[in-house]
């Protein structure tokens, strides 16, 4: 973890994030740089990690072995044009966190410098993220490790190994979350339709939800299995489940990957133009 220095190209909520688990994980903050434009935001950086802030980019880059893009998408293509020049002599790995930004943009943009990239999930901001990684097959196995160790700071990471399978990854645990919270937002619904005080039923709902996540981790069982095992032939649970299953909720949710997976491609497209 100490093998190399690392530089974020974006001091905001991921960057904020990455810059937490990595040095939980043991790396010195002089290896750590941040550029940031916002001079508040920089101050609040400061107190925070005592990291080597900088106010310009190109300036922040020079010497570093990693280059995090940690800009919003929307603001990459400028951000990444500028960078180009400064990336040019040494050609750190550049690791881009940005959503639907493909590598072809990226190396359009950046020029010929190794890339990976990433897909995380807003629980990267609590340490529990799950993210997706790919890299272009020139991209040596040391720099998909150093990349992969970067994105173990804020959780869980996977490998794909075609690009397109990115837009999956988007679509399942990139706008997971929001499935969840929706499920868990009927839950309580449908708890407090059933009479129970609101506190109650989201109480009930959020620990259930973390509870079942949580078992099905440490016994590392497939879902279909654990779910068998707690459902009694005769009972409640197999009552609900049957409204569930005529209600379509499995077709459902094939429709709406699919759907995620389609605007994941629109995004990808328009923001990889010129
Ligand atoms: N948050 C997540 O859970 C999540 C999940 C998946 C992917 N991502 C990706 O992670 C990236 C960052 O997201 P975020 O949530 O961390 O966004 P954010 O909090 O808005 O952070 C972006 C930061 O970059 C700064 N910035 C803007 N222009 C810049 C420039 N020219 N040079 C350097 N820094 C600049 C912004 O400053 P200002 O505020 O002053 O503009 C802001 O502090 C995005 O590309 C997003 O797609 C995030």
């Amino acid at each position: 973890m100490n093998d190399f220095s690392i530089v974020f190209i974006g001091g905001g909520n991921m960057a904020a994030s990455l810059i937490g688990g990595l040095l939980e994980a043991g790396m010195a903050p002089e290896h750590i740089g941040v550029a940031e434009p916002d001079p508040e935001r920089r101050a609040q950086l400061a107190r925070r990690f005592p990291v080597t802030l900088h106010e310009d980019n190109a300036a922040a880059v020079a010497g570093a072995d990693v280059v995090v893009l940690a800009v919003k998408p929307q603001v990459l293509r400028p951000v990444a044009c500028d960078l180009a020049p400064a990336l040019e002599r040494r050609r750190p790995l550049v690791l881009s966190v940005a959503a639907g930004v493909r590598t072809e943009a990226l190396r359009r943009w950046l020029g010929e410098v190794p890339l990976v990239r990433a897909m995380p999930n807003t629980p990267a901001l609590v340490g529990s993220g799950a993210t997706g990684l790919f890299a272009p097959p020139e991209v040596s196995e040391s720099l998909r490790e150093r990349a992969e160790s970067v994105m173990r700071a804020v959780g869980l990471v996977v490998w794909v190994d075609r690009e397109e399978l990115m837009d999956a990854v988007t679509a399942l645990s990139g706008s997971g979350p929001a499935y969840f919270l929706l499920v868990m937002e009927a839950l309580e619904q449908a708890g407090i339709q059933l009479g129970l005080e609101a506190r109650t039923a989201r109480l009930l709902a959020l620990e259930t939800a973390y509870g079942t996540a949580k078992l099905a981790l440490e016994s590392g069982e497939d879902f279909a299995e654990l779910r068998h095992r707690v459902t009694s032939p005769g009972g409640t649970t197999e009552r609900a489940l049957a409204e569930l299953q005529q209600g379509g909720l499995v077709a459902l949710f094939q429709r709406a990957l699919e759907a995620a997976r389609e605007r994941s491609q629109e995004l990808a497209e328009a923001l990889g133009r010129d």
